[in-house]
């Protein structure tokens, strides 16, 4: 058997991509490893959201030219860097044979064979979406217990600093039925949490079995009557989509768990303006309250891009200010980076990088200080844990509660797989540890 490289990089849908390209590999004789050095093919998962991102792919890219040379491993890019970049990697990189856009990886195995064949490079960056999810294969092998699920896909909101609209393409919606039979064979592989994933999840308008558009709190509705299926999750949301059944859904659906990613990026209306996010700060704190209001144990997460061009100290101070007032249990922040071809990167006022890394600092602090309080105020509390793997320790499992926290207890290996109540004892700076609390079901002996 061949062997299999994958390494990925970026969002949860890379993640899922990857998963669909290995299983999309394994019937033509690619069985996976986790070391580069024994592969036959390497398949670089690509993100192209900031400039890091494209500069580690080419760093690797260097690296494994050495291994190209030394057993002639076959080396494929695949991810938002080769849709945005496509013959220019192989420009830049000779040593890379196949490049494959997000739309276009179901063609892979018919690529791999080209190459063989003429012994030259391979390139597919079309957009021919509803074709890739009809030809991903159905496999049926043991899965995870929590799984990742595309329902959506691409972007239609053009906020100024984003490449995901150019790299992922005009936002696409998979049928309901589609999903919902991809979501069985999930569940029916051991599944008992699936993610809903989307650029743009919440403006999912899916066909339903009658013909019309669904919402994403319907499909949510239609998942959650899945046997077995005890939660689900969806990211990434925008502030403007979360239309009122899907914030009633947060209050009538116990299979949904309550965190919500709800990017705001800035808590300035002037920059929130230059962004084109089409909602003010305000908007963003009154939608907040409706959907505590229809979920009060519900925990927020945010992305927050610092140094966005024209950004002053007054509007960095707002920023602060929404943090403050919001409180959020998690949140990923970033300095703003020039994307070609986006609005922002051509605005005449950029901030300079000594700003933005003293901004991202005190954001950061202020985040981590929520984060830290949001997990103290866990102490004490009992929550449901699906145990996921085994932990460090004998007998221990490390499982994550229904705030993505990890959480690790004691005594809990046999019970990976499942969902279990627990007591949480102690915090620590990156996880939580818990005590079983005496069975909510029996083992699933695995
Ligand atoms: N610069 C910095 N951060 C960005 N993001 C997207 N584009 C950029 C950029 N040009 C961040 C946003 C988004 C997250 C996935 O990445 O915060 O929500
Ligand atoms: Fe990165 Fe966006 Fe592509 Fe995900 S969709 S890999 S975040 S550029």
């Amino acid at each position: 058997m061949k062997k299999l490289f994958i390494k990925t990089y970026g969002c949860q849908m890379n993640v899922y991509d990857s998963a669909r390209m290995a299983e999309l590999l394994a019937p033509i004789g690619y069985g996976p490893t986790d070391a580069p050095e024994d592969a036959d093919m390497i398949v670089l998962n690509t993100c192209h959201i900031r400039e890091k991102a494209a500069e580690k792919m080419y760093s690797e890219l260097g690296r494994m030219k050495e291994l190209k040379d030394a057993r002639g491993t076959t080396i494929a890019v695949a991810g938002c860097v080769a849709q945005a970049e496509g013959e220019e990697i192989i420009a830049r990189a000779p040593q890379v044979d196949i490049v494959v856009g997000p739309q276009s990886y179901h063609r892979l195995p018919e690529m791999i064979a080209r190459v063989a064949r003429s012994g030259g490079h391979a390139l597919e960056t079309d957009f021919p979406e509803l074709e890739k999810f009809d030809v991903l294969p159905q496999d049926t092998s043991r899965g995870s217990s929590s799984e990742f699920l595309t329902v959506q896909e691409g972007c239609d909101k053009f906020c100024t600093f984003c490449v995901v609209p150019y790299t992922r393409g005009s936002e696409f919606s998979r049928p309901v039925a589609q999903i919902e039979s991809e979501a069985r064979r999930l569940v029916a592989r051991g599944a008992c949490e699936i993610t809903l994933l989307g650029q743009n999840v919440n403006a999912y308008r899916g066909e339903g079995p009658d013909g019309s558009a669904w919402s994403l709190a319907r499909l949510l509705h239609r998942l959650a009557t899945i046997d077995g299926l005890e939660r689900l999750r969806y990211t990434t949301s925008h502030p403007r989509d979360m239309a009122d059944d899907l914030i009633a859904a947060h209050g009538d659906l116990a299979q949904l768990m309550p965190y919500l990613h709800l990017p705001v990026q800035s808590g300035s209306d002037a920059v929130l303006d230059a962004m084109n996010r089409g909602h003010t700060a305000d908007a963003y704190r009154r939608l907040v309250e409706r959907i505590r209001k229809a979920r009060p144990d519900i925990a927020l997460s945010s992305d927050f891009i610092v140094g966005f061009p024209g950004e002053s100290d007054k509007d960095f101070e707002a920023t602060l200010s929404l943090v403050r007032d919001v409180g959020f249990a998690q949140s990923y922040s970033f300095k703003y980076s020039k994307r070609p071809g986006t609005p922002a990167a051509a605005a005449r006022k950029q901030v300079s990088e000594e700003t933005k890394a003293a901004r991202l600092q005190v954001l950061q602090t202020l985040l981590l200080e929520q984060r830290l309080a949001f997990d103290e105020s866990c102490k004490g509390r009992t929550m449901d844990v699906l145990f996921e793997k085994p932990g460090r320790r004998p007998g221990q499992a490390t499982g994550r509660s229904p705030y993505q926290q990890p959480v690790h207890a004691d005594g809990a290996q046999s019970l990976i797989g499942t969902v279990q109540r627990v007591r949480i004892d102690a915090i620590f700076p990156n996880s939580l540890k818990g005590t079983l609390v005496p069975a909510r079901q029996e083992a699933v002996p695995l």
